[in-house]
């Protein structure tokens, strides 16, 4: 690691992120995805980075440069994506903003998926859970980091849904987004958010995903420090 060069406010820390979506393979030329631009995540990273924390940023597929000065680790599935985040040692904090698909086939064919038999026939899928890495990272235990930040893309409900999976996955707080078509902010430039913590429920006013990145890395700061 080259952390000795970083200054900031969070130099000497750790930091995880997850982003971006996973591909869980159904053959060689078949995937079943989520939608994700990992556009969210990586400024999340940059921000981090450019506030002095030695940026871990695992990510999925996705078509965005990864930023300058953070550790790049990229994936595929759900379970590689859990091995990086795993694997890399302590972290002071982790952010998961990865859109994990949540099932992947449970058999990967090693060929090519043909239409064979009657025109209309189509192959059954069996789906099997993936591991949750946010609910992993979470969980009590000594190697747990300091704060661990989930979010939660729903399209209706938002904040009972998001209350309620920040205290499922036992995470710090949960970043909830309205991610409903019309709300233009799967794949756009700007956010929508609510900070979701133990004790506090905060509406921020839409602004671009940079903008999100920013203050909550100001915000994962404060909390470090406090
Ligand atoms: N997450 C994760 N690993 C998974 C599934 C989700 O790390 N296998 C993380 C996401 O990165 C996000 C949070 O958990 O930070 C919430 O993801 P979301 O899909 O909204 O929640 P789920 O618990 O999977 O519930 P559901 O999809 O049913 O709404
Ligand atoms: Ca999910």
């Amino acid at each position: 690691r080259q952390q000795q060069s970083k200054v900031g406010p969070l130099a000497g820390r750790r930091a995880l992120v997850t982003a971006g979506p996973t591909h869980e393979p159904l053959d060689p030329v078949r995937y079943l995805a989520n939608r994700s631009s990992g556009q969210q995540g990586f400024a999340l990273a940059a921000a981090l980075a450019d506030l002095g924390a030695d940026v871990t940023l695992v990510s999925g597929p996705v078509s965005l440069p990864p930023p300058a000065g953070v550790t790049y680790l990229a994936c595929e599935t759900a379970r590689e994506m859990h091995a990086l985040a795993m694997g890399s040692g302590h972290f002071d904090v982790a952010v998961c903003t990865a859109a994990v698909a949540d099932w992947r086939p449970e058999h990967e064919a090693g060929q090519k998926i043909k239409k064979t038999g009657a025109p209309d026939a189509a192959p059954p899928i069996k789906l099997v859970p993936n591991p949750d890495i946010l609910a992993e990272l979470a969980a009590p235990g000594p190697g747990r980091p300091k704060l661990v930040v989930g979010f939660a893309a729903e399209t209706e409900n938002v904040i009972a849904h998001a209350t309620a999976k920040r205290q499922r996955k036992q995470c710090d707080w949960i970043v909830a987004n309205d991610v409903s078509p019309q709300t233009g902010i799967m794949g756009g430039q700007e956010n929508q958010v609510v900070l979701i913590t133990a004790d506090s429920v905060e509406a921020w006013p839409r602004m671009s995903k940079a903008d999100v990145a920013n203050q909550l890395a100001e915000r994962i700061t404060v909390w470090l420090s406090e």
